[in-house]
């Protein structure tokens, strides 16, 4: 199905109370949209203390980078697999994706009354579960960086019938363009809850990102992470490690035809943080009851925390 083009906003600047959003309709402008979008307003003002705090902005998968570059480079990666990337997810993961992102539905028990901002929210996989949950009944905003993997998810919400239920929004998690919950006038209050699922792992700047969840949610409001992490049985993790570098680089390489795309993905994996520091730097960012729960054996993990 071909969707009518040009519902996917874009933010007019990163990191402002800003409401402003501008359209974008061809994969050529969406390029450009997200040059702008994504490099706007994040890399300027950086300090050493910046640098301690996120040790990722200078990692892309193993190979160190000026934080900059690494935001540009995972553009690039989300860009090129963004046409083949739900039939690899099902391939790489042997479907097992789904009952992670369904785990983490159950969790947050969605309700119909509540409003859900899914960052890097890509083809629109939490969003969709998130309004099912809720009989299609809630104020959903999907943000992502890249407009490509969002003009796949939104022609995928028209297939699926939602017409313009959903809202899609480019942005970067670390400058998100919505108001903060604290100083709204105009009856728009927060996000009740806040996910990210696969996509944190990807942001230059993780604190950044964590401080600007707390920014846009609710006092009471809801954040939850769904990321890989880190296996810990030995045995257990030699498997994994076997698996994803001989086999997942190959299979992009034959899915998406870019193996280098996949081998980031098996990096930046190893590259997460352990679940104790993250459980660390959401406490750090002005959340609390910061806790996690391992899914297969580590293989993920989804951490929550209260505004
Ligand atoms: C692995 S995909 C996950 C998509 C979706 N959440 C899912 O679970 O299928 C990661 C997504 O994160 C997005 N992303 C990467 N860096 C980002 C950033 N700084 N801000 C917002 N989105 C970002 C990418 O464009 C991509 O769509």
């Amino acid at each position: 199905m071909t969707a009518p083009k040009g519902n996917i906003r874009r933010a007019a600047s990163g990191g402002s109370n800003e409401r402003t959003y501008s359209m974008t309709n061809t994969t050529g402008a969406a390029r450009k949209n997200n040059k702008k979008s994504g490099l706007q307003g994040v890399d300027g003002n950086e300090t050493q203390q910046d640098d301690a705090a996120n040790p990722e902005r200078n990692w892309f998968g193993y190979t160190r980078v000026d934080p900059r570059e690494k935001t540009a480079r995972v553009l690039g990666v989300f860009d090129n697999v963004a046409g083949r990337y739900d039939i690899m997810n099902d391939a790489m993961s042997m479907g097992i994706h789904r009952l992670w992102k369904n785990r983490l539905i159950r969790d947050i028990r969605p309700q119909p009354h509540e409003r859900f901002l899914d960052v890097a929210g890509g083809t629109g996989d939490i969003a969709f579960r998130l309004f099912e949950a809720t009989n299609r009944n809630a104020a959903i905003t999907v943000c992502d960086i890249n407009a490509n993997m969002l003009e796949v998810g939104r022609d995928r919400a028209l297939d699926r019938g939602y017409g313009n239920a959903l809202e899609w929004v480019t942005g970067n998690a670390e400058a998100l363009p919505f108001p903060s919950a604290t100083t709204t006038t105009d009856g728009f209050g927060g996000f009740d809850v806040y996910t990210i699922a696969f996509g944190l792992r990807n942001v230059t700047h993780i604190d950044k990102a964590l401080t600007d969840a707390a920014r846009v949610l609710k006092s009471g409001g809801r954040f939850y992470c769904l990321e890989f992490s880190h296996v810990d049985n030995p045995i257990l993790r030699r498997a994994y490690d076997a698996y994803s570098n001989a086999i997942i680089p190959r299979m992009g390489q034959a899915i998406t035809n870019d193996s280098d795309s996949y081998q980031y993905l098996v990096e930046s994996i190893r590259q997460f943080p352990r679940r104790e520091a993250l459980k660390a730097r959401l406490i750090e960012a002005g959340f609390s009851r910061a806790s996690y729960t391992t899914l297969t054996h580590g293989v993920v993990c989804i951490h929550c925390a209260i505004k």
